[in-house]
């Protein structure tokens, strides 16, 4: 699992621009699925296929980034955020654009409270002498995501982009594990999750599955002095109940309970009142789709430094196995 999680995460893939990541999960899939295409938006679904329900789940390839806006004339690069990135974890670490060049985002010596630190006080540093050697290799408009390598220690792991690579990983395990199907699978990993949850909706109208579950991950509220939240990293997959976009429907969120009472999954419940997946975008489109969430306990989201447990990890898999069998 490590070896696929790094190549995972070490794939550049900011929303909108998912073509790395989507080509490595194609060439990954492509013999072990019995149909697969991109629809117009970059989503990229997978079938397998079966004569009973159609189920559809969902993880997002895409990432947060920062996008260049301006280039001054010492060549240091303006940005603003693709996605939930705070300026306060981006400040002091590394990026990587597309064509591989390395950032490094600094800000303005003269702010004197960190307080004031926001995006336009901000650079990023390619280490050039001015505005054509940074024109050169980057441009208004070019997107960068963070440096930070997959690493496995103690039994979790830890990496940039877990949000939503591991999600990514999961669905892909379960193709490579599951023979014959008697309902048809159908895997998406879609695009543009972080700005909004732009493909997942659309995708979703085009396949009008009978049931939706978005595979993502989740806080967690076990790290010191954090916000109260009963989801901690190990004790197994978080089921939604809802978010802020989503109620999840009783027909995914009880048939999720029962897989894991039956199989003797460890399992929490999530609860959230603030955030968005995948199906928040999935349930109300196509007339309605059932759809509901199985979600991986995340701390430091949207950090070079987000870490989940190996064995929810492998939870999640064996919960979304024991679900898509059922008549
Ligand atoms: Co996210
Ligand atoms: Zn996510």
């Amino acid at each position: 699992m490590i070896n696929l999680i790094k190549e995972l995460t070490n794939a550049y893939g900011p929303s909108g621009q998912e073509e790395v990541i989507r080509s490595l999960i194609q060439k990954r899939i492509a013999s072990k699925v019995d149909e697969m295409y991109t629809d117009t938006l970059g989503n990229l679904i997978a079938v397998k296929k079966g004569p009973g329900k159609r189920i559809m789940l969902a993880a997002h390839m895409d990432e947060i980034g920062l996008i260049a806006t301006f280039v001054d004339e010492k060549g240091f690069i303006r940005f603003s955020n693709s996605g939930g990135v705070s300026p306060f974890i981006a400040a002091g670490q590394r990026v990587i654009f597309r064509n591989g060049t390395i950032g490094m985002v600094c800000y303005e010596e003269n702010l004197e409270d960190m307080k004031d630190l926001k995006m336009n006080r901000m650079y990023i540093d390619i280490g050039t002498k001015n505005r054509e050697e940074t024109e050169r290799l980057v441009n208004p408009g070019d997107m960068s995501v963070f440096v930070g390598e997959a690493l496995e220690q103690n039994n979790r792991y830890i990496s940039k982009a877990l949000d939503d690579r591991i999600g990514c990983a999961i669905l892909i395990a379960l193709i490579e594990r599951m023979g014959s199907t008697e309902n048809e699978i159908v895997f998406v990993f879609t695009v543009q999750e972080e700005v909004g949850l732009r493909g997942a909706g659309p995708a979703a109208y085009g396949i009008k599955p009978d049931l939706a579950i978005a595979v993502d991950v989740t806080n967690t509220g076990d790290t010191p002095d954090c916000k109260p939240l009963a989801i901690d990293l190990g004790k197994g997959p978080a089921i939604m109940v809802k978010d802020n976009r989503t109620i999840s429907h009783p027909l995914v969120k009880d048939a999720l309970v029962e897989c894991a009472q039956q199989e003797n999954i460890p399992y929490q419940m999530e609860v959230l009142n603030v955030g968005g997946n995948d199906a928040g975008a999935i349930h109300i489109t196509a007339g309605g789709i059932p759809s509901g969430g199985v979600s991986i306990p995340c701390r430091y989201l949207h950090r070079p430094c987000e870490m989940v447990d190996k064995n929810d990890v492998e939870n999640t898999i064996r919960l979304l196995e024991a679900f898509i069998k059922r008549p």
